[in-house]
């Protein structure tokens, strides 16, 4: 359903006819997910590129009208947040039936392109995407957005694995609803959804969503990132949404051994399915990934440079002998003078 594009694709759309969103020329299709397409455009004011979201809208009558609304409305809360690792939006809007969302042009990979490539992050590099990524949230949640859809498809890796979370707010994660038999049915089943992988217990019980949802999600992402497994997977949906409210997935060191238990505990915590078990918010995360950081790079400042340790007595004299003999010679000294002083 969705295509894994992140260059520009070989048609580019410059060789069709010319086309126009608002005042953005566009260029090329970047790619596609469950909201609608992504467009690479071109801000002629500004001169730059830009990445252009469309909302595909299935829905009849007033309900269109609704979710241009809440899609334009979230764009804005999202584009009130300056963070570095934050995709930076432009402009949301509707123009001649189109809506949509310009942001900035990333140019990089997400997450999930990189593990679809095969690549194997190393733990230090893992925790040092999470306690960004951990930051990022913690300056949403401290705005009032919810992120609510933290994927490895959200999170690109630009120059220096730098992480940029994106689709803040956007994401339209549907909860649960009940059909008219009163029996639980998920929106998966109509493609509306991409993976809920990643989605919390209570994103997958109908639960009202959190800043603690997205402290899951973000565990959940370190997990597959650690480990090169979804923590959980199912033959449909139905199962997999069992799964992530009842098993709990195999500690993350106990498939890779390279992973400190340390680090897994962080993992396991973040995913808790009691929210009350899991770190109290974001920046809570990120101060426990920070210290992991802090105590590692010590570690490997130390292995580097051992310092010289006297095991022994002896040792202890080959290593600063002129210290020892200097003392005692002080103190024999000391010893003498006061022998002279007193049998005098
Ligand atoms: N700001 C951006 N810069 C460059 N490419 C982007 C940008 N935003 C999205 N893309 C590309 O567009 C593709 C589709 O993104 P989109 O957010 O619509 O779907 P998704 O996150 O992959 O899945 P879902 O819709 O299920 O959340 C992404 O995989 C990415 O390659
Ligand atoms: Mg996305």
């Amino acid at each position: 359903m969705i295509q894994n594009v992140h260059q520009p694709s070989q048609t580019p759309a410059s060789k069709s006819p010319m086309r126009r969103i608002g005042r953005f020329t566009i260029t090329d299709k970047l790619g596609s997910g469950s909201n609608g397409n992504v467009l690479l455009g071109h801000d002629p004011i500004i001169d730059r590129a830009v990445a252009i979201k469309i909302l595909n809208n299935p829905g009849v009558g007033a309900e269109i009208k609704q979710r241009e609304q809440q899609f334009i409305n979230e764009a804005r809360a999202a584009g009130r947040l300056s963070h570095p690792n934050i995709v930076t939006i432009y402009d949301a809007s509707t123009e001649g039936g189109t809506t949509f969302i310009a942001m900035e042009f990333l140019q990089g990979k997400d997450i999930r392109a990189i593990l679809g490539e095969g690549k194997r992050f190393d733990y230090i590099e893992v925790a040092n995407i999470a306690y960004k990524v951990a930051g990022a949230l913690t300056f949403a949640h401290n705005q009032g957005v919810i992120h609510r859809d933290i994927k490895p498809a959200n999170i690109f890796l630009v120059e220096n694995n730098q992480p940029k979370v994106v689709d803040f707010g956007i994401a339209r994660v549907p909860n649960r609803t009940l059909d008219e038999n009163g029996q639980p049915q998920t929106l998966f089943k109509n493609n509306i959804m991409g993976t809920p992988n990643y989605m919390s217990p209570e994103q997958a019980s109908s639960q009202p969503v959190t800043p603690l949802t997205d402290v899951y999600s973000l565990g959940a992402v370190m997990y597959e990132m650690l480990t090169n497994q979804k923590p959980f997977s199912a033959s449909d949906f139905d199962k997999l949404l069992y799964n992530i409210t009842h098993k709990t997935p195999k500690s993350p060191d106990l498939i890779n051994r390279e992973v400190p238990e340390k680090l897994a505990h962080i993992v396991m915590k973040a995913m808790q399915k009691k929210p009350h078990r899991r770190y109290q918010s974001a920046a809570e995360m990120a101060l426990a990934l920070n210290k992991f950081l802090a105590k590692e790079k010590r570690a490997r400042r130390s292995a580097r440079s051992p310092l010289p340790v006297a095991h022994t007595f002896k040792e202890a004299i080959a290593s600063k002998g002129w210290l020892f003999w200097l003392s005692w010679g002080t103190v024999l000294m000391a010893a003498a003078l006061a022998y002279r002083a007193f049998s005098r």
